[in-house]
């Protein structure tokens, strides 16, 4: 039986939060006619997010999670053999998204502050027919500039489509995020991928909805499978939308113990990205964190990386605590602990929108 509750799991980027009552409350309820079909398409779930999202309802369409719109578009948009540029690292998924629609992937690293590269990624969209810009990004947290947002997209072909997914989008500050009707209108290539699996805590429900215009969402509408979207979906979102500001308190909570965490990381000699989202993201450095966080889960990258979810105070806790214990390993690990000291360099203190400037190596 899953814990919604455990504080060591931190490698999926999920909520630490229980589901709100309200929301229990109308899942419980739903239980009950569980015998019945949901709606045979999902209008009455599209009425009420493009409500929510301000755009017109022809402009939105529901998968199984962000996952499943990204795949509905890879689905409807892309012939076997057709280029996706993508960020390296990048959301998990993505790659396994290109696998399942055999598209060849064109890989293009973060800059050294795990930004985008965003010039080096409109010139391999040239040739391309989807490209992926995460805001904020997966792994690191950090957030494209408005500007550099509008410019990119502005330099994209017409007949690229720019999946620009906004996962973590409730974590950002209402200044720092785009007004999706204002781009849907300027940009019919554009895809707006958000899902309910993370701000608002429903990532076992599968809820996430794309934003396009109308055009562009008629074609993805057209995927919908019939009965596709569980009744329970409607009802949690419903009940979600009936308690925003609750779900906006959380909100607060998850990004004050991020920023918790961030300083108490900096306190320690450890650096870390900009990260606007509910995860922090630590470079490889001579630190080996696999060792560090072995009790923990989250999420480590090949070149050395870990990406820790934020969770609850107990689960800052259990990360400082694996952290120190480290620092202060006993004689037989002498080794380690002298490179984990060497890497104690200060680093600069993680404040407002200040950039972390990644080691060399650190990405890519
Ligand atoms: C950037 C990004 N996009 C999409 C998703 C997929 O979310 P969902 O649970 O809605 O499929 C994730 C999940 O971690 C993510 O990090």
């Amino acid at each position: 039986m899953i814990s919604a509750l455990d504080p060591s799991a931190l490698s999926l980027n999920e909520n630490p939060f229980a589901p709100l009552p309200a929301v229990r409350a109308a899942l419980i309820r739903s239980a009950g006619a569980a015998n019945r079909y949901p709606d045979f398409l999902p209008t009455r779930l599209r009425r009420l997010v493009a409500q929510h999202a301000g755009v017109p309802e022809d402009s939105v369409v529901l998968g199984s999670g962000a996952s499943g719109v990204a795949m509905q578009v890879l689905s409807a948009l892309t012939s076997p053999g057709d280029r996706i540029v993508l960020s390296r690292p990048t959301f998990d998924g993505y790659p396994i998204f290109a696998r399942i629609a055999r598209l060849s992937t064109v890989d293009v690293p973060l800059d050294h502050y795990g930004r985008h590269d965003l010039a080096a990624m409109i010139r391999a969209a040239a040739d391309a027919r989807v490209v992926v810009l995460c805001r904020p990004h997966n792994p690191t947290g950090t957030l494209e500039p408005l500007a550099d947002v509008d410019a990119f997209l502005q330099r994209i072909p017409a007949d690229t489509v720019v999946l620009l997914d906004e996962a973590y989008i409730e974590f950002v500050a209402p200044n720092q995020r785009i007004d999706p009707a204002a781009v849907l209108r300027r940009f019919p290539n554009v895809v707006v991928l958000r899902t309910f699996s993370k701000a608002y805590g429903l990532a076992g429900l599968r809820i996430g909805y794309g934003l396009a215009a109308p055009d562009l969402a008629a074609t993805l509408w057209d995927m919908q499978v019939p009965f596709g979207i569980p009744a329970d979906c409607l009802v949690a979102v419903a009940a979600s939308y009936g308690a925003e500001a609750q779900l906006r308190q959380r909100i607060g909570a998850i990004t004050a113990e991020r920023r918790c965490l961030r300083s108490r990381l900096w306190e320690a000699g450890v650096a870390t990205t900009d990260s606007q989202a509910n995860f922090v993201y630590l470079p490889a450095g001579v630190r080996p964190w696999r060792d560090v966080f072995a009790g923990l889960q989250v999420r480590h990258y090949p070149d050395g990386a870990v990406r820790i979810t934020i969770g609850s105070r107990e689960s800052t806790r259990m990360v400082l605590s694996a952290l120190g214990r480290a620092l202060n390993a006993p004689a037989d690990a002498r080794h380690s602990r002298t490179r984990l000291a060497a890497a104690r360099r200060p680093a600069p203190r993680p404040a407002g929108s200040a950039a972390v400037r990644l080691p060399a190596r650190a990405l890519g």
